[in-house]
């Protein structure tokens, strides 16, 4: 009975889905960022109502069950979800192991069945972001009075150009709050990009609960007062709003976050700022700095002389920092910093002399790589990789270091010709605080600390890959990142505003193939997702869509 039930059940709901067969589509129907490897469009369009059954192996129930709960939003109903059902009026998930890239995937929607393949649940949880991309507005807004929703055929075989594909969020100099951090997620998620770099430790605030000295968290994570206007290390004299200002996430709260990225295929890579940034540590725990305090969260932006103190005790307490970090974090790279670290207090104490005497080494930037590869041992030894800003190149890198170059390009070209894999994060193309226009438009903006602008367009025309690397070189360019650093953003409205839509033209420039890209086309898909922001609430810069 039952199995008459279900072929009745299965043949109604094809029957019901022929009407679409014939159906004619339009470009406009195939909108999607990053833009697929290859896209042939099709006729006929199939439904989706509550009938509709995700068909899957039990492996792929999160991401079929992501799936669900998005569809719920519309149809009102979670979608069930069956290992056993024919695909015939149903969306079979399903592992394909003759796709070449790990993260690739295929995508076939015909007017009675959808079939999204991937070697691994990654590359399906891709050709879902595609799949919902494909599917009418009202998706993403809730408007649960749809009984059926329809999805133009097509043949979508795609897979990215680069395997790391990042975003950045400074959460010391603002701290946001894990709703807003889990938004961010979802946005990385719907650009098929796979990390996301938490900064979790600043001069201005830390951020992360470490159980074994909780002043990182009460003292170090809250600041006096906060300077009032462009406030970098050039506009002294200051003046501070002295409200007291701060925030930090639980170790609950951390894992909330890890999996929550977890579910949808993306990295969380911790940073813990090390040997400078670390003036928040040392107001809490002032014995593990050259000069011993006292010493106070920061209130303004720039850098400072205050450092780590590279002591045996300061090791011992960065270990078992890193090892919280660690048990929280699953991901292969920890993020240890290193960029600009001022050389003062080093040049000053007898101490850090000392150690450079003792270990043979030439002079602080070179005190500055002892530190670096402590650390990394350390890292090394627990089955992880470090990650540092290109600063760390300068005393020489660290053996197993990955690079992220931030102060152009030059970092990542000398490390990949070192052998070292690099991710490129330039200032010019990636840094998503700075301004998006130039000139007198800038009146009209939030300010940000300088006159620097990156446009969507600009973002758009990076690429990752530099030219004068050889082929072999090439092979250690991982990817790109977008960075976005929050000290003109105390809101997480502006939060978005930077990012969107830089994240969205930077999204296709790490995943999209080179010849595949172009500028116009781009902007014409760009009126389509922003759209989907709108549905979704986000807040985004409208200087690239008002230009049409
Ligand atoms: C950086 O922007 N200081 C990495």
């Amino acid at each position: 009975m039952k199995n008459i039930i279900f072929i009745v059940a299965s043949i109604l709901a094809v029957s019901c889905s022929s009407k679409y067969q014939e159906t004619v589509n339009s470009d406009d129907d195939y909108q999607i960022i990053p833009k697929p490897k290859e896209l042939n469009i099709a006729k006929g369009r199939f439904l989706i109502n509550s009938k509709t059954k995700i068909i899957c192996v039990k492996s792929l129930a999160q991401e079929a069950g992501y799936l669900s709960k998005i569809l719920n939003t519309t149809l009102g109903v979670d979608l069930t979800i069956d290992s056993s059902a024919n695909k015939n009026g149903n969306i079979k998930l399903e592992l394909n192991h003759t796709i070449a890239n790990r993260e690739g995937y295929t995508l076939s929607v015909e007017y009675d069945a959808i079939i999204i393949s991937g070697k691994t649940a990654t590359g399906i949880f891709y050709g879902i972001q595609s799949l919902l991309q494909l599917l009418p507005i009202k998706i993403e807004n809730g408007d649960n009075d749809a009984i059926e929703i329809t999805i133009p055929a097509v043949e979508i075989n795609d897979s990215p150009r680069y395997a790391y594909r990042g975003m950045h969020l400074d959460v010391g100099r603002h701290f946001f709050s894990v709703a807003s951090v889990k938004r961010y997620i979802d946005l990385i998620a719907m650009h098929k990009m796979n990390t996301f770099h938490w900064h979790l430790t600043e001069d201005q605030g830390w951020r992360i609960e470490i159980k074994k000295y909780p002043k990182l968290t009460e003292v170090g994570g809250f600041r006096k007062g906060t300077a009032v206007g462009l406030a970098g290390t050039r506009n002294a004299p200051y003046t501070y709003d002295d409200i007291k200002y701060g925030g930090f996430y639980t170790q609950e709260e951390i894992k909330e976050v890890v999996a929550y990225a977890g579910a949808r295929h993306i990295t969380v890579i911790p940073e813990i700022e090390l040997p400078g940034h670390s003036s928040a540590a040392l107001a809490a725990y002032p014995q593990f700095g050259n000069t011993k305090g006292p010493y106070e969260v920061a209130k303004r932006w720039g850098i400072f002389n205050e450092t780590f103190a590279p002591t045996e005790e300061t090791f011992a307490f960065l270990e078992d920092v890193l090892s919280e970090v660690m048990a929280l974090f699953p991901s292969k790279f920890i993020h240890i910093g290193g960029d600009e670290v001022l050389k003062k207090e080093w040049e000053e104490s007898a101490y850090a002399q000392e150690v450079i005497k003792r270990e043979g080494l030439k002079d602080e930037n070179e005190l500055q790589s002892y530190f670096i590869r402590r650390i990394e041992k350390f890292l090394n030894a627990n089955d992880r990789t470090i990650i540092g800003w290109d600063e760390i190149l300068e005393g020489g890198i660290a053996p197993n270091a990955t690079i992220m170059s931030w102060r152009g390009i030059e970092g990542g070209i000398a490390a990949a010709k070192q052998h070292h894999t690099v991710i490129m994060t330039p200032g010019t193309h990636c840094y998503f605080d700075y301004y998006q226009v130039g000139g007198e438009e800038q009146k009209k903006e939030a300010l940000t600390g300088s006159k620097r602008y990156t446009s969507v367009e600009k973002v758009y025309s990076y690429e990752p890959t530099p030219s004068v690397l050889t082929p072999e070189e090439k092979k250690y360019i991982l990817g790109a990142q977008g960075n976005v650093w929050t000290e003109y953003m105390p809101s997480w409205d502006l939060v978005e505003y930077n990012v969107l839509p830089r994240m969205t033209a930077l999204s296709e420039v790490v995943w999209s193939s080179k010849k595949n890209r172009n500028w116009e086309d781009f902007r014409m898909r760009l009126q389509h997702i922003v759209i989907r922001y709108e549905a979704l609430g986000y807040n985004y810069a409208k200087h690239s869509i008002d230009k049409q």
